[in-house]
Parts: structure tokens; sequence; C-alpha cells
């Protein structure tokens, strides 16, 4: 930590978390990198809490009581006292064995596991990151293949706490369900005039960047790693996806500090990608072009990226922007987007690396009087086309909805297009949309409900094409992965609103397990972050954070987007209320209200054609006003401010209405917060309570702004007669 930042809150890993690991007798039989890393984590803890530590290569028979055999450096370390007595075989007693399936002279109860999993599955088949957990004879023990395996397997003992050393459990064994789970980080070197230093970053500026080069504060950016780590994301890109000249630089010259970056996220398990420039070869390789075809260009790319591998043998990857507001791209050169990822991807093929290549390709100088283009239907209409010609190495990385990251939208039909091309779902925890980091809005429940959302209504789920068993089922072997826009900053709470954090845990959590309820996850979040049962009042604490959390998507919906209209945003900022503020602007994002009614028609019937992207069901059931979910109507369908929902309220009264009980909902969070006083940390409390006066400042902002002018529009008074302005 250097001089000028102030210290980073431990967000949901407080040494107090550890506790319960922390006073045992652990045993970590396993060696490399990431094995040293659980041994430091334990070590650590032990430290805190009086347990020990005895770590020994898995390779190395186990000590016994009249000497310790780990001379050869891998060592016994022990804190707080030494191990708690002796085994059957002489060799001392642990309370947790963190141990690979392959290591000699197991401790009893590891081995009754290892059997007991032997006959189940077979070892080997817990893959690179899964681990098997369970709890025989007193011991709890953990086994994996992997030594990335045994630092997801000590992360889950640690939010399981006292219940990982209760009674006998069964095995369970733990995978991954993506095996991707990316964050990408929108960080530029340099501030930019109007995006600041983090594009859509809302927690001041970069942890990976500071004065123009590598930030010297790489303890911060271990920190980070190992937050990361503990829920499970895998791979960081370090620059924003929009490559500005400096950055572009990060690929060539300026490696050194991407590779300085790599060192700091690789014992935690973390890989580290690069997004690039598609005009790179001509940026920095001054070649006459970057037309993806040219044999000069190709050369260009296979050999910079060779270079990259010299410098981080294990780096994961490139993430392209391209033809994307404003972005080179191939359509440059009259080339396709399967030209242009495959020149990549080919560079990148010796080495094992992917290209992340974005569908958010649209035209961002519509006419907005033009009403035959729809921005919605532009990345299937690009896209879809090319499934079956991207190399194997390709991950076509594709926003959750069809425009842009709205509160709500529904499920992007390019999901379900394309069987032949591995996919990748982006989300966006950094809170662009939904409240900026200034109001609490927990993302758990739109995530879950996008990635369980069928396509085709039959058990097939978007997070199952996400693993790579989509279109056809199959096993896995075509994977995708989970991808989200990172919310971290600079800032001592990580997130500037401390509750905020909760969607980076949440984000890691379901992106290894999409099934979880994201309700539990919230609890895991609150158990870890804030410690209620060490507190005055557990039950008020944990209560209050369910109440202001659960349901804080839908109550920011309830105030800025009724029924699936997006973008009614301040134009630039995204912050605030401003109705008709990109109504007539090129970006193809617009609601159409005028005296009788809302929305945008996308049937096939009389609109854009959209619907006809979807497979069935939904093909029907989005085609008609009548079938429509209300909460997505105006995002489908234009209709009269008279129209009755199946809620049986019309258009407009459900306008009015959502928007009082939003505004009051805000005012009931922040009443329920203040109940709060003294069961969180002062500074955390203030910083919350801050937020939550300017969450209900702006609430009632837009309440006012959106009844006012749906009244002005409409004509229709509220049928409570409530105040509009
Ligand atoms: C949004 C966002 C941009 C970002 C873009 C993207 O449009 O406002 O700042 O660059 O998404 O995903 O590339």
């Amino acid at each position: 930590m250097t001089g000028d930042q102030p210290a980073a809150h431990p967000a949901w890993l407080p040494d107090k978390a550890f506790r319960t690991v922390g006073s045992r007798h652990v045993l970590v039989c396993a060696d490399g990198p990431l094995a040293q890393t659980v041994a430091q984590e334990v070590a650590h803890a032990a430290e805190q809490h009086g347990g020990s530590l005895h770590h020994r290569p898995a390779g190395q028979a186990a000590p016994h009581p009249d000497g310790d055999n780990a001379e050869d450096g891998s060592g016994t370390e022990a804190h707080g006292g030494t191990s708690n007595g002796s085994g059957a075989a002489g060799e001392p007693r642990f309370d947790l064995v963190l141990a690979l399936t392959g290591a000699d002279d197991l401790p009893e109860a590891a081995a009754m596991v290892l059997a007991e999993l032997d006959w189940r599955s077979g070892r080997g088949m817990l893959g690179a990151e899964g681990f098997a957990l369970g709890r025989r004879d007193g011991v709890t023990v953990v086994l994996a293949d992997e030594p990335a395996g045994l630092l997801h397997g000590l992360f889950q003992v640690v939010r399981l706490g006292e219940t990982a050393f209760g009674a006998t459990q069964p095995i369970e064994v733990h995978h991954p369900v993506t095996a991707r789970r990316m964050l990408n980080h929108w960080d530029n070197i340099d501030a930019h005039p109007v995006m600041g230093q983090v594009e859509r970053g809302y927690s001041g500026g970069s942890i990976f960047w500071r004065d123009g080069g590598l930030t010297p504060d790489l303890g911060r950016v271990r920190a980070y790693a190992r937050l990361l780590a503990s829920i499970g994301v895998n791979a960081v890109t370090v620059n924003n996806v929009n490559v500005h000249a400096t950055e572009a630089r990060l690929l060539t010259d300026r490696l050194g500090d991407v590779a300085a970056l790599a060192e700091v996220l690789r014992p935690y398990g973390i890989r580290t990608h690069l997004s690039v420039n598609f005009n790179s070869p001509v940026a920095l390789g001054g070649l006459p072009t970057a037309d993806p075809l040219d044999d000069g260009v190709r050369a260009w790319w296979a050999d910079t990226t060779r270079q990259v591998y010299a410098a981080i043998p294990d780096f994961g990857g490139y993430v392209v922007k391209a033809d994307s507001e404003g972005q080179p791209g191939p359509f440059g050169y009259g080339r396709t987007h399967a030209d242009g990822a495959n020149t990549l991807a080919a560079a990148l093929e010796p080495f094992g690396g992917v290209v992340h290549w974005r569908a958010f390709v649209y035209n961002h100088t519509q006419d907005w009087r033009d009403r035959s283009t729809d921005r919605a239907r532009a990345a299937y209409d690009h896209f879809a086309p090319l499934d079956g010609q991207f190399a194997g190495n390709v991950i076509l990385q594709v926003k959750y909805g069809p425009i842009d990251f709205q509160t709500r939208e529904p499920v992007s039909p390019v999901i379900a297009a394309m069987p032949g091309t591995r996919l990748a779902v982006e989300l966006q925890v950094t809170q662009e949309y939904t409240g900026q980091q200034r109001h609490v809005c927990y993302l758990g429940p739109l995530w879950h409900e996008v990635l369980a959302f069928e396509p085709w209504g039959d058990g097939r789920t978007v997070a199952a094409v996400a693993a790579g068993r989509g279109a056809d089922n199959g096993p896995t072997g075509f994977e995708g992965g989970l991808v989200a826009v990172s919310n971290v900053g600079d800032d001592p709470f990580w997130t500037g609103h401390p509750l905020a954090q909760a969607n980076l845990y949440a984000f890691g959590r379901l992106a290894w397990n999409p099934h979880l309820d994201p309700a539990a996850v919230l609890d895991e979040w609150i158990d870890l972050t804030f410690a209620p049962a060490a507190t005055a009042d557990p039950g008020l604490l944990r209560q209050t954070l369910h109440e202001v959390m659960d349901g804080s998507w839908q109550t920011y919906e309830s105030y800025t987007a009724p029924l699936g209209v997006g973008f009614m945003v301040r134009p630039g900022s995204h912050y605030g209320p401003d109705v008709d503020g990109y109504e007539y602007t090129p970006w193809g994002t617009y609601h159409f209200a005028d005296r009788d009614g809302i929305g945008v028609d996308r049937s096939r019937a009389t609109g854009t054609g959209f619907t006809g992207q979807y497979p069935q069901p939904w093909a029907q059931v989005y085609e008609s006003a009548d079938s429509c979910p209300d909460e997505l109507l105006l995002f489908f369908h234009h209709v009269p401010y008279t129209h009755v929902l199946h809620s049986g309220k019309t258009v407009v009264q459900h306008i009015y209405d959502t928007h009082f009980e939003g505004a009051d909902r805000v005012a009931r969070m922040r009443s329920r917060w203040a109940g709060l006083a003294g069961l969180v940390a002062p500074d955390l409390d203030a910083r919350v309570r801050e937020r939550l006066d300017e969450q209900s400042r702006c609430a009632q902002e837009w309440r006012d702004q959106i009844n006012t002018y749906f009244y002005r529009k409409s004509g229709i008074p509220d049928a409570h007669g409530r105040r509009i302005h």
C-alpha cells in the first residue's frame, strides 16, 4: 500500500471470515504456486486465530511425531501451537486436510474420502478446477486433481464456516459449470477526456494503472486477485475494450506492464487477457493495412502474439471490440467478422489462447427518422449468418440483451442462434444503467433470470449455452463463458457503494454455478462481509440487508424503466432521468412516445420483425401484445396508454403506480438502513447513508419527471389523484 492511498476495505474476506479455518490444524498436501497460495492463506489465518498449518508436497510421506520430514523448505509452519496429537498411523491429527488426489500417504480420513471418490467417479474427474469436499472421522477433507481446485475448495470451507466442521458430511463434488469466468476492466492508462480513467467506472481510478503507467500499488492488485479467486473468477482483461493510443501499446512496447500484472494474478489462478485494437498492425506495426486477409497483417499478429507469450506464458488471449461505436474492424476492409476474428485466433492458437470477439456491433449513426432500422436486430443480423465460420478458439462475446445492459431487456436472440460457435454471455457488473453505484441495485436476480432463461423453452438454458452445452446439449469441449464488466476501482470500498460489492461477489458465484439462488448468494456475502453473528443483533443486520437489497433491482426498475422501456436517461452520463434525451439522437434507442401511446413495435406483423429472431416458443410469445410478458411489453410493442396489462392495470396507471411506489420504497430502504446504527463499521455506514440520500433524491426526480411527462403526453390523470406536476 503506498502512502497516498487509504487502506482498502477487506470486502468479503476480512480476517474474521477465516476464523473457523484459522483456528484449526490444517494439512496442505500439494505443491506448485497455487498450492503455495493455499498454504499462505491458511498460514495467515492460523496466525490470526491460533491454529496451525502443516504443508508438504504431494509426493512426500507423512511426517512422524518424532521428526519433521519437510526439511527441503516446503516445510511445516505451525502457528498458535503444534498439531494436536497423533492419528492412527502415528501422523499428526488434522482438522482439515487439503490434498491433491495424487498425493502420497494421505491421512486416514482423506484416504477414506479418496476411496469413496474413486468408487463414485474415479480420480482425475475433478478436472482443472473442481474439488471434492467431505467430512470423515472428525476431519474435513478437500481433494482436488489440480492445485486450483484446492484453492476453490479452501474458499468453500471458508464460506461454510462451522458447518464445514460439523457432522459427517456426504461427499460433495464441486465443478465450475462455466469454464471461463472473466471480468473485463474498462480501464484506461490515461484518463480519457470524457470517460475518465475507467470508462463507466463509478469507483474512482483504475487499480491497475496510475499516473500514466503501471500502478505502484501491486499490493492492491494482489488483494483484488485474492477476492476474485475466492469467488471463482479465473480470467481478467486489464484494459478497456475501446483501446486508445496509449493502451494499444500494451500489446507491444508496454507489454512489460501487462506481464507484471500477470505475475500478481497468476498465484490466484487468474489468467491475464488484453483488449486489443483491430488497427494495431497499422498503428503499432507501421503496416499500410490491417486487412485480416493480408499476409503481412497475419504475420504481424503471429509475430506480436509470439512475443506476448514469451513474456506471459499463460496469457489468456485477446478481447476485441471491432466495427463498434467508432472502433476499427474488418468492415473497413470489406471483410467479415469471421475473417477478422480468425486472423487473431490463428496467431493465438499455437499457444492455447482465445479471442473473445464482441458481438456488440450496430449502427450508431442512425437517422432517428428511419423507422426501418432496429438496433435490437443488429447483433443477430451481423453474426447469425456467420455461425460455423469462426475458428475453434474464437469465443463470440454477446451482451445478455439485444441493446445495451438496460435494466430490463429480453435475452439476446443471438444466444440461441449460433449452435456452431462458442459463445460467452456478457453481463455488466458496473452499474452504468442501473444506478451507477449511487443506487442500491443488487443484480443477482437479474443475472439469475437471464442465465435460467430457456431460449427454446425446453429446459436448455442460457447458462448451458455459456457452459458449452447449449444448442445440442452435448458434452463439454465447446466451452464459451461468462464475462462481466467490472465495477472495481481504487476507491477504498472497491466499488464506490459498499453494497455494490455484492454484485461482484454474485457475478463470480453465479458464473461458477448459475443454479445458485441469488438470495442465498447474498446471504453468503452478508455472512462473510458483516459477520452478523458477532454483532449485537444478528437478526436485525441480516434482515435489514435483505430488505434493502433483495428486491433492489425491481425497485430500481420501478422508478426508471417501466415495462421494458430503456434509455430514458441523460445522454452521455446515463445517470438520472431525461425521457426524450435519446429520442432524436443517432444511437437507435427510442421509445416513440406520442399522445396516444408508447413502445417499439418489433413484431413481424407490423414492426421491425425482431421477434422473428427468436426460436419458438418466444417468437410467438413476444409477437403478440396479448402474450408478451408485461415487463417487456413496451420493448416489443407500441400500445395505447389505455392498453390493459395482464396485471389488470392500464399502461399509464402502471407507470404512475410504479413510480410512486418505487420512490416510496427507496425512502423505506433509507429508513431501514438508519435503524442499523452501530451494527456496521462507521465508515461503511456513512458511505451507504450518503448514497441512500442521493438515491432517494434521484428516485423522486425520476418519479416526478416520468409521471409528469406521461401525464402531459396522455392527458390521463392518476386514478388515485396523487401529485403530478
Ligand atoms: C455502452 C457504454 C460504452 C461502452 C459500450 C461497449 O454503450 O455506454 O461506454 O463502450 O457499451 O460495451 O462497448
